[in-house]
């Protein structure tokens, strides 16, 4: 272990069977997929519906090898739990920022959506999970988006003419069951080129957490010990495992008694209740707007403007922090090792290679925050307290093929630990604008207009950057486990 590229871990059987297939596997052999968000009816019967056209996958790999086809996931806000019929007593056992959700004023500024049209598109945020304020029920504080979203259904497949099928039969099964369809996003992996890019022509999904825990296995066989480079606690990406802090991941947990949870386990649920958050975990959705158009432009305008001269392409590079086709950027160049498996502190302290506000450093900055080379694993470490497992795809058209129709990415990301990952990202790292002791400045990439250091020698530079990409819709979600949703279905 220790080459920071492994991307391919399971479960073992018990778990593997409970746990939802997207947190183990990004169904990259599946290029075409649909997110249909979804407004619910009270009571669980249209998940019995939905099973028999889309059952939700596990995590049980295949005998063939490869993804399920087709592959679903499902995920619900904690307006959608509500709607459903769960109770509140159940409700306030989920973590505080899913129940208060994505749109609490506190969660709002912190994750920098309370700029405006700076940080949000044109024409407003369009959808949410609506959640009431738990604090402030009737004040009014947040304005409800247009769309209210209950739940995320996503549905892979191989092409996207069979994709179209089974979006029809489920949508069909759906409007059945009195469920409504609110927003439809399409969603794909790769670029012209079979790579994973996303629309600003970058390779994307390169840097992943590797969990490690009793229940992980890579080629059959357990993972105890943490990947040097990526190693996180099972327990950060599934619910009931152990985490950072040594504890099982909390979770939900209802009532024995309630009708319907006697096919949930025991779990780590106190007395008297069954635990309904065991593998599963939650989901961050957050549907970020690009503008190419404005991106390319500002970066050869700006790189021009530079001194030395510079292309488009090469500013664009700093500030993503790697090249177009995903290569760490170094002092020298290139990162000179393995793809993934690289630090900053030993070769590039003062961000020379890759800039200390590039986008991959702020979004993980390994162990560059460290004041010294003797005190770069336990930055690490800490660093790694805070990873995400990104399982966003990029949605609308090409650039070159329809220049003025929306595209972006529908940005996915599974943590157990909502605050002290996602958020914690978003807020102490990437629009910190004293990160990495620099001044005034925020993610170039995703953050709203503002100034980007590239550190040289003699002369550091420093340029302007427009705001690229623009929140649409977003909250957070439950991905339940299947017994979970087993239960969900018995709701009244
Ligand atoms: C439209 C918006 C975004 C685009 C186009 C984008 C693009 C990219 C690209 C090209 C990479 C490098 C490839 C890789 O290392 O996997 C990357 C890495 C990453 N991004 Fe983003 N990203 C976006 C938004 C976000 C947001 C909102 C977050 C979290 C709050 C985030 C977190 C990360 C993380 C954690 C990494 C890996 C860094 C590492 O471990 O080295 N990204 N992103």
């Amino acid at each position: 272990m220790g080459d920071g590229t492994l991307a391919s871990w399971g479960l073992n059987k018990d778990h593997a069977a409970c746990t939802q297939g997207l947190i183990v596997s990004p169904f990259s052999d599946l290029d075409a997929g649909m997110a249909l968000l979804l407004k619910l009816p009270r009571g669980g019967g249209w998940l019995a519906e939905l099973k028999k056209v889309a059952p939700v996958t596990s995590a049980e790999k295949p005998p063939g090898g490869g993804s399920q086809r087709p592959s679903v996931a499902l995920a619900f806000t904690c307006s959608g739990l509500q709607a459903m019929g769960l109770d509140r007593d159940c409700l306030a056992t989920f973590s505080t920022p899913f129940v208060e959700g994505m749109r609490q004023i506190d969660r709002q500024r912190r994750l920098g959506d309370d700029r405006g049209d700076i940080a949000v598109v044109s024409e407003g945020l369009v959808w949410s999970g609506n959640t009431p304020d738990p604090y402030a029920p009737d004040s009014g504080a947040v304005a409800e988006t247009p769309v209210t979203v209950h739940a995320a259904l996503l549905l892979y497949h191989g092409t996207p003419d069979r994709l179209a099928d089974l979006v029809a039969h489920v949508e069909a099964a759906l409007g059945l069951a009195n469920v409504l369809v609110v927003r439809r996003i399409d969603m794909t992996l790769r670029g012209k080129d079979g790579e994973f890019r996303e629309h600003f022509g970058f390779r994307d999904g390169l840097s992943q957490p590797i969990p490690f825990g009793e229940a992980i296995l890579v080629d059959g066989k357990p993972v105890k010990e943490a990947d040097s480079w990526h190693g996180v606690a099972a327990g950060d990406i599934l619910i009931g495992h152990q985490d950072a802090n040594l504890e099982p991941a909390p979770g939900p947990f209802v009532s024995e008694f309630q009708n319907g949870a006697k096919v949930l386990p025991t779990g780590h649920a106190p007395h008297g209740y069954l635990d309904l958050g065991q593998d599963g975990s939650y989901l961050v959705i957050r549907e970020l707007r690009q503008n190419v158009r404005a991106f390319r432009a500002s970066m050869e305008r700006h790189a021009q403007a530079m001194t030395p001269q510079r292309d488009g392409d090469w500013l664009a590079e700093r500030v993503i922090g790697r090249t177009k086709d995903g290569a760490a950027l170094h002092p020298k160049g290139k990162h000179p090792t393995a793809a993934n498996a690289f630090g900053y502190i030993e070769d590039d302290a003062d961000g020379l290679g890759c800039p200390l506000g590039s986008h991959i450093r702020r979004a993980n900055p390994r162990d560059g925050l460290a004041p010294s080379k003797e005190e770069g694993d336990v930055f690490l470490h800490i660093a790694n307290r805070h990873r995400i497992l990104r399982r966003g795809r990029k949605f609308g058209p090409a650039f070159e093929t329809k220049p003025n129709a929306k595209r972006g990415l529908l940005f996915m990301a599974i943590n157990t630990d909502i605050a002290r990952q996602f958020e914690f990202v978003q807020q102490t790292w990437m629009l910190n604008p004293s990160f990495a002791r620099l001044v005034d400045e925020i993610d170039p990439l995703v953050g709203r207009k503002g100034k980007f250091t590239v550190p040289a020698k003699p002369l550091r530079a420093r340029v302007d950057v427009e705001t690229f990409v623009r929140l649409a819709g977003g909250d957070y979600f439950f991905l339940p486990s299947l017994p979970a949703l087993r239960f969900l279905e018995t709701l009244q």
